[in-house]
């Protein structure tokens, strides 16, 4: 396989190693300690340790979820859905910060992407947007990833323990098609060797041509074969990928991207964000218009790179089916206040509705346990 793949060194070259950088170190200390400021061989980091990619993949738990922040975008006036999003991100040990969507009947006919299709719906076009302006804000500042959301998201309860184990596969990733550099195996705990990671998307299927680029492994939190049976191209992707239906209860995969939907939730790298803005903006590639079309053409094109993980680990959280959505018609509205009825497909078990159990309270019959029953008077 031409693709690189990351063992570790054998025990006995490692110690081969470490026996030469002492004795070089000694060495040359001796005859340049005299006009060398101090070496960075004095504090060696193992970058290809256990225990250091171990530390990094525990980044994963941390209120970004291992990448440099989190942004969710919501229109301005979906304060329900914004309120909702800090009640879940603070119950989940996460930051997020608001990308405001955009409306795009105030987007002048100049900034419109060439080929952006004559007939595009306004809110198409505006979500099209406020997914640029989350590119654009990673490129202003400094930071290495950006993991975005939109704001009917769900996730897994156990999400930092699912990132975490992405985490140390991507770090022994036989994906990539280059060996890692010193910097990502130092700060990255998902790489950077891709412009996309995928962790919300609803259809899969690899390349059909690199059917054997896949990597499994094993991950207690998915959904099983109950939760993506007649789903998208889940279970097909699964199954493509030669999972047997026992190996379905427990296993998780990743491949390149290639046949993507939703953006509910995915991550760019710095380049990734210059790509997408320069492919769809720039040159004004926008063919389909619905932002998550545009970007699984490009990775068919093999003009994007990414990977998705599959089952994904964020997942729609969908109230009152599809008229909740701030993509369909204007005017039209749900009723009921119906968040208790929402549903998350893919997922095993939804942080919303945990969510929602443990911000119960009965104050008062609580109370009373505490200081028994009343003394008559
Ligand atoms: C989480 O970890 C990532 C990767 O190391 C880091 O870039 C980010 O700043 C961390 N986030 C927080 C809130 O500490
Ligand atoms: C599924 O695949 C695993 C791993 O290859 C194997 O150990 C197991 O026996 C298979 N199970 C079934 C039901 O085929």
């Amino acid at each position: 396989m031409p693709l690189y793949s990351g063992r570790h060194h054998p025990a006995r070259l490692m110690v081969l190693l470490i026996i030469i950088i002492i004795f070089s170190v000694a060495t040359v200390s001796h005859f340049a300690a005299s006009f060398v400021g101090p070496s960075e061989v004095d504090h060696p980091i193992d970058l290809l340790s256990e225990e250091h990619q171990a530390a990094l993949a525990k980044h994963a738990h941390n209120a970004s979820l291992g990448f440099s922040e989190i942004v969710y975008i919501s229109m301005p006036g979906r304060t329900d859905r914004q309120d909702a999003m800090n009640v879940l991100a603070w119950f989940s040990g996460i930051t997020l910060r608001l990308v405001p969507g955009v409306d795009g009947t105030v987007m002048p006919p100049k900034a419109i992407p060439d080929s952006a299709p004559k007939d595009i719906p306004p809110s198409v076009l505006g979500c099209f947007r406020a997914h640029a302006n989350a590119w654009q804000y990673l490129l202003q500042t400094g930071m290495d990833t950006l993991l975005i959301f939109e704001d009917d998201i769900d996730w897994d309860p156990n999400i930092k323990e699912t990132m975490e184990r992405l985490s140390l596969q991507m770090q022994n990733s036989k994906l990539r098609q280059h060996p890692p550099s010193d910097y990502e195996r130092k700060n990255a705990p998902y790489g950077l060797d891709w412009d996309v990671l995928y962790v919300g998307s609803y259809k899969h299927g690899g390349n059909p041509e690199l059917k054997d680029v896949v990597q499994t492994w094993a991950d207690p939190d998915v959904p099983g074969l109950k939760g993506v049976r007649g789903k998208g191209g889940i279970l097909s992707a699964l199954r493509m990928a030669g999972l047997n239906d026992s190996e379905l209860e427990t296993k998780r995969m990743l491949t390149p991207s290639y046949r993507t939907e939703k953006n509910t939730a995915y991550a760019i790298s710095r380049q990734g964000a210059a790509r997408l803005l320069f492919l769809l903006s720039y040159i004004g590639d926008l063919k389909a218009g619905d932002v998550d079309q545009d970007m699984t053409r490009l990775f068919i094109e093999g003009r994007l790179t990414g990977y998705t993980l599959t089952p994904p680990a964020f997942t729609q959280f969908k109230v009152g089916g599809s008229k909740d959505s701030d993509n369909v018609k204007v005017g039209e509205t749900i009723h009921g206040k119906g968040n208790l009825k929402g549903q998350s497909p893919y997922i095993k078990d939804s942080a919303r509705r945990l969510m929602v159990e443990s911000l119960k309270l009965d104050n008062w019959n609580d109370y009373k346990k505490i200081a028994g029953p009343a003394k008559a008077n």
